[in-house]
C-alpha cells in the first residue's frame, strides 16, 4: 500500500517536529490535537521552525509555503479516516496510548499502518488493543526531529514482516536513518543510553568527579530529567536490574521539577549566562 497521506496524533514537542518533517518530504499531513489551543500552538512551532529558516536563508519562502500547505490540523478523530499511515505522538502513559489506538482503530481503514513514537512502552500491548495487530509498529524519532537523523523503527512479535519493511521505508523517505529493533523495553538507543545517564548520576552522588567535569568528560544530550526518570522506572520494572533504578537523587530532581534545560534548572541553572552548576544539589548542608 504506499503511503500518500500520513496522520499526527498529538503535536507537542516530538509530534509538531514529525509532522514537519512528513510534509517537508513531500506527504500530505493531517494533525490532530485535543483542543484547537494546542493545535494552534503545535502548527505555531512548524511555522516558526520554518520562518527561522527562511531567515537564515537555508529555506525560501516559497518552499515555507509549499510545505505548510501540506498540513491540515483538526481536533476531530474522524478526519484521521482518510490517513495511510498514523504517527501517535501523545503523552507517554499506556492508558492514553491504548484509547488513541482504539479510536484511531474504529475510525481508520483496516489496511491503514498504525505507528507509536513511545520511548519505553511496549509496542506489542499497544498492537494488542487493535484489530489490526499485524499493522503496529514503533517509529521511534529524536529530539529535535527535524536535525536529528536517526529514527528506530520497531517490530512487535505480532507486525507483519511486510509493515516493517514499508515503515522501514518510510523513514528512509523521510530522509532519516532508520535502525531497526525489535519490542524490547528501550529498543537499541534507550537501553544503552539510559543506564549510561543514571551512572552519569551515579558518579556524581558518589563524588566521582564535579557536574562540569563530568560533563565535560561525557558529551551529555538534550533527554529531559522527567523523561530519563520516567523510562529508567519502566526499565526497572521490566529486568529488575540495579543499573536501570533510577537513583534517590533523580527521583528528588524530578520532584522538585528540576527537569533540567526545557524547565530552566536541572544539573544547571539555565537562567544564568553561562549556565551555572547546581552544586547545592550534592553538597550537604553547612
Ligand atoms: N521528548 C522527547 O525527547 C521524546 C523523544 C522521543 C520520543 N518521545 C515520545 O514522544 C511522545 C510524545 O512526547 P512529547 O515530548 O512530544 O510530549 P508533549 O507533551 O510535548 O506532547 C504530547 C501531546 O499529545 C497531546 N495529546 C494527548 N492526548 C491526545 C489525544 N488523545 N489526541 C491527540 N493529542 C493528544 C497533548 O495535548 C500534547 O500536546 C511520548 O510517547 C514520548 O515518550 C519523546
Amino acid at each position: 500500500m504506499a503511503i500518500r497521506t500520513v496522520g499526527v496524533v498529538g503535536v507537542g514537542l516530538m509530534g509538531s517536529g514529525i509532522a514537519q518533517v512528513c510534509a517537508e518530504a513531500g506527504y500530505r499531513v493531517v494533525v490532530r490535537e485535543v483542543s484547537d489551543d494546542l493545535l494552534e500552538k503545535g502548527l505555531g512551532k512548524i511555522e516558526s521552525f520554518l520562518a527561522k529558516g527562511v531567515e537564515k536563508g537555508k529555506v525560501t519562502a516559497e518552499r515555507k509555503a509549499e510545505v505548510l500547505s501540506r498540513l491540515e490540523g483538526t481536533t476531530e478523530l474522524g478526519r484521521m479516516g482518510q490517513c495511510d499511515l498514523l504517527i501517535e505522538v501523545v503523552t507517554e502513559n499506556i492508558e492514553t496510548k491504548r484509547q488513541v489506538f482504539q479510536a484511531l482503530d474504529a475510525a481508520c481503514r483496516p489496511e491503514a499502518i498504525f505507528a507509536s513514537n513511545t520511548s519505553s512502552l511496549s509496542i506489542t500491548e499497544m498492537a494488542a488493543t487493535t484489530k489490526r495487530p499485524s499493522r503496529v509498529v514503533g517509529l521511534h524519532f529524536f529530539n529535535p526531529v527535524p536535525l536529528m537523523k536517526l529514527v528506530e523503527v520497531v517490530r512487535s512479535p505480532l507486525t507483519d514482516p511486510a509493515v516493517f519493511e514499508e515503515a522501514t521505508a518510510f523513514a528512509k523517505s523521510l530522509g532519516k536513518t532508520p535502525v531497526r529493533a525489535s519490542d524490547k523495553t528501550g529498543f537499541v538507543v534507550n537501553r544503552l543510553l539510559v543506564p549510561y545517564l543514571l551512572d552519569a548520576i551515579r558518579a556524581l552522588e558518589e563524588g566521582v568527579g564535579s557536574i562540569v567535569d563530568i560533563d565535560e568528560g561525557m558529551r551529555l544530550d538534550f533527554v529531559g530529567l522527567d523523561t530519563t526518570y520516567f523510562i529508567a522506572n519502566i526499565m526497572f520494572e521490566e529486568f529488575r536490574e540495579k543499573r536501570f533504578a533510577p537513583p534517590p537523587l533523580l527521583k528528588r530532581m524530578v520532584q522538585a521539577g528540576l527537569h533540567g534545560r526545557k524547565a530552566g534548572k536541572g544539573f544547571y541553572d539555565y537562567a544564568q549566562e553561562p549556565p551555572r552548576p547546581m552544586n547545592s544539589l550534592v553538597q550537604a548542608p553547612a
